[in-house]
């Protein structure tokens, strides 16, 4: 396949990418700062006694950036061992002037898997989860006019203490701080968070109910605004007074409000004040309703149509910042033409969801788990990780569904009533769900969401019903795998969505799933991967891809994609595979070889009579071997020529691409671009037996993410550029033995130093 069609604009939408707050500027009247803090810690591998102290010597620490993973790995094939343990983390700064007598707080995004951290020498109670966020009050630890220390001892081994381990897991979960984290330095009245609920979304009476959670011991009013860029659309407020954590200000008279969709995924600004402090969030006005007729959208019916994503990375696991949530969320989207992704199984990075947000992109998001229930003090961090993910996450517009149940696990009514009646507590405006293998369990939660891998489908038991999960390891198969594999892969999702399109009692269904992703040793293939992606770890795609790529309209993308990789052989004759599908969106496909038209096909809408776009067949030992020599497949619409796709018959490895998701970085030491490392026929399509080493030279303000050399597989993998902290340019070359070597500049532009 190939991959420059398939990714078709590798650009748009990454402008959306997030530029700094107001409150991480200066140019806020408000006293809030946020002090970016994610430079210059020092990384001293495994714990060694008293590195919490104060006066501990951290001299022979290496400088690290965050997001960071306290090993880099191989991309498969490792010990998992290498990354679960105890390591220490320091970062040095001085009080900004702008924060003496105001509060200030560490807030940490996520550390896999218990932070014990210290200020100056005190510890706080040691925080449990990975994949929620953390922060301490620093305040009284304080020295205000000298050196201040953060010392983390990161425990990254599989404690059964904490959710999701105690039993088996099929996915890694790495170590390091892997996300982002801050000061924030607020005054002692201020905003602790915002839950702003859009309400009557349907109708002309539509309002805003903002839930503003206060600290602090003084009275005074909350003012509160809803802005559409810098329009102020409506404005209210409240009087504060006494302790009271929680004031409630409803905005109405909204005027005309343009609803977010997945095609228009509009947001909005909610400003809130609360004396000298000032913060804000996101929202967008949408209905999101699951019922006995399926999902509704803002009172349209939507055939849900999603994939499972873990957050790992290849080398790095979920160390990954901002530009590579976003990819993420753009491949899903715009690559896959999906409409939903869950984030199987645990709470995702802030900006994949910030993505999915801009992008359209809908969300079943849930708390960390994969079948094992531990014993009550377990079942009570995972009823917090249902608080810490709402409370983080309920203004995102994208996200439809909790997922308040431990992925796969046998009932447990008292759990589960609890993880129930929190959500419901906490968020009223969402539906829960939670995700089972057990048809016949307990359904405490709205929808029931169930891992149905069978083949019919069962049918749906519960009047609100979703298909959580399909295909996977049912059928785990290799980008690389031969034809009849990678055409059964394809097929298998296909017939899966054919039915879920056949009934409205499947709300839709979310296969197993996107990406590979890097296992333990008793899961998977034996080599730490899960081949069970539609893309593989690199987020190349598999045929299956193009399955899921064929499903949108023509009118958003024309779409023709083969089951079957020509340049790399799959054409074997007579004998041969037999028929294999081709996902198209489509009326009528030609298909000739070197030049000359040798048959035509339609899509197969009798095999597939509820797909809205079904995939059409040839059959591969049809053909003649002479003339042999270049596929050519064209696509037609309404009579006319629509799209051609052409593939080499020579069997050459032609050409070494070099392929970076960006040309340009920021120069703040963690941006990251993927750069994609294949070998193709004349026409871009990947060469799948394309073997041997790139070797790859980087110069410049980056450093590589990665193996070098890279040694191909299937053909093809990708390695990633980090930049660091300066501006400058970037210069990749690679080389291979017997093709002419590449080279790539990515200009890196300069980022405000860190003022902490
Ligand atoms: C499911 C599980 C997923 C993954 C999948 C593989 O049972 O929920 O996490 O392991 O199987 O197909």
């Amino acid at each position: 396949m190939n991959r420059r069609d398939f990714l078709t604009s590798s650009v748009a939408g990454f402008a959306l990418m997030p530029t700094l707050s107001a409150a991480e500027t200066n140019e806020s009247p408000s006293a809030r700062r946020i002090y970016r803090m994610n430079r210059d810690w020092l990384f001293g591998g495994r714990k060694t006694a008293d590195a919490t102290a104060v006066n501990f010597d951290d001299s022979s620490f290496s400088k690290v950036t965050l997001p960071h993973s306290n090993v880099m790995l191989p991309w498969h094939s490792f010990d998992d061992r290498a990354y679960e343990h105890v390591s220490v983390y320091r970062r040095h700064f001085k009080v900004p002037k702008s924060a003496q007598g105001k509060r200030i707080f560490v807030d940490f995004e996520g550390a896999m898997t218990a932070s014990t951290v210290a200020i100056n020498g005190h510890k706080f109670e040691e925080f449990r989860g990975g994949y929620t966020p953390f922060s301490f009050d620093l305040t009284p630890h304080l020295n205000w006019t000298g050196d201040n220390v953060i010392a983390v001892e990161l425990d990254s081994s599989e404690r059964p203490d904490i959710p999701p381990f105690g039993g088996n897991i099929d996915y890694l979960t790495f170590g390091g701080i892997y996300r982002e984290v801050s000061l924030r330095v607020v005054p002692n009245n201020h905003i602790e968070n915002l839950f702003a609920e859009p309400q009557n979304v349907m109708s002309a009476n539509r309002k805003v109910l903002v839930r503003c959670y206060l600290a602090g011991d003084g009275d005074g009013t909350v003012t509160v605004e809803l802005r559409d860029g810098q329009r102020l659309v409506a404005k209210g407020s409240a009087q504060v007074s006494g302790k009271t954590a929680l004031h409630e200000v409803t905005l109405s008279n909204l005027g005309d409000i343009t609803l977010w969709s997945l095609t228009t995924p509009k947001l909005y600004d909610v400003v809130v004040k609360y004396g000298s402090d000032e913060h804000q969030t996101r929202i967008g006005f949408r209905e999101a309703r699951f019922t006995p007729k399926g999902f509704m959208l803002n009172g349209e019916h939507i055939k849900l149509r999603g994939l499972n994503r873990h957050q790992t990375f290849p080398y790095v696991g979920g160390a990954m910042p901002a530009r590579a949530q976003w990819r993420d969320a753009y491949i899903l989207k715009h690559d896959l033409k999906l409409n939903l992704v869950r984030t199987s199984h645990y709470p995702q990075s802030r900006h994949f969801l910030d993505a999915c947000d801009q992008l359209g992109l809908l969300v079943l998001e849930e708390i960390p788990g994969w079948q094992h229930i531990g014993e009550n003090a377990w079942q009570d961090l995972a009823v917090r990780n249902v608080g810490d993910m709402i409370r983080r996450d309920w203004n995102h517009p994208s996200i439809i569904l909790w997922g308040v149940r431990i992925n796969e696990s046998q009932d447990n009514h008292n759990f589960y009533t609890r993880t129930n009646a929190l959500a419901r507590e906490l968020d009223p405006s969402r539906q829960t769900g939670g995700i089972r293998y057990l048809y016949n369990s307990e359904l405490l939660e709205d929808v029931f969401t169930m891992n149905d891998f069978d083949f019919p489908l069962q049918p749906p038991n519960h009047p609100l019903y979703l298909n959580t999960e399909f295909v996977g390891h049912k059928y785990s198969t290799k980008r690389f795998d031969q034809v009849e594999r990678v055409a059964e892969h394809t097929l298998r999702h296909a017939r899966i969505h054919d039915q879920l399109a056949s009934n409205d009692g499947y709300s839709g269904g979310i296969g197993w799933c996107a990406f590979d992703y890097n296992t333990h040793g008793n899961f998977g293939s034996g080599d730490r991967i899960c081949y069970h992606g539609v893309m593989d770890i690199f987020r190349l795609p598999k045929a299956a891809a193009g399955f899921y790529k064929s499903q949108c309209e023509p009118s958003e993308e024309i779409v023709l994609e083969p089951a079957f990789n020509w340049s790399s052989g799959d054409h074997s004759g007579a004998g041969g595979p037999g028929h294999v599908p081709i996902c198209s969106n489509v009326e009528h496909i030609k298909l000739y070889i070197d030049g000359k038209l040798h048959t035509e096909t339609e899509p197969d809408t009798k095999t597939f009579a509820h797909l809205k776009y079904a995939p059409a067949f040839i059959d591969l030992s049809d053909l003649p071997l002479d003339p042999w020599g270049d596929l050519k497949l064209e696509g037609y619409i309404g009579g006319k020529l629509v799209i051609t796709k052409q593939y080499s018959g020579k069997g050459i490895d032609a050409q070494l691409l070099v392929e970076p998701d960006d040309e340009r970085l920021r120069g703040d030491g963690s941006d990251v671009t993927r750069v994609l490392l294949r070998v193709a026929d004349e026409y871009g399509n990947t060469q799948q037996f394309a073997s041997g080493a790139v070797a790859l030279t980087l110069e410049g303000p980056g450093e590589l993410i990665g193996e070098n050399p890279f040694g191909l597989v299937g053909g093809a993998g990708a390695v990633w550029i980090k930049t660091k902290a300066e501006a400058g340019t970037i210069r990749l070359t690679a080389k291979h033995q017997y093709l002419p070597p590449k080279k790539i500049e990515i200009e890196v532009s300069s980022a405000p130093a860190e003022a902490v």
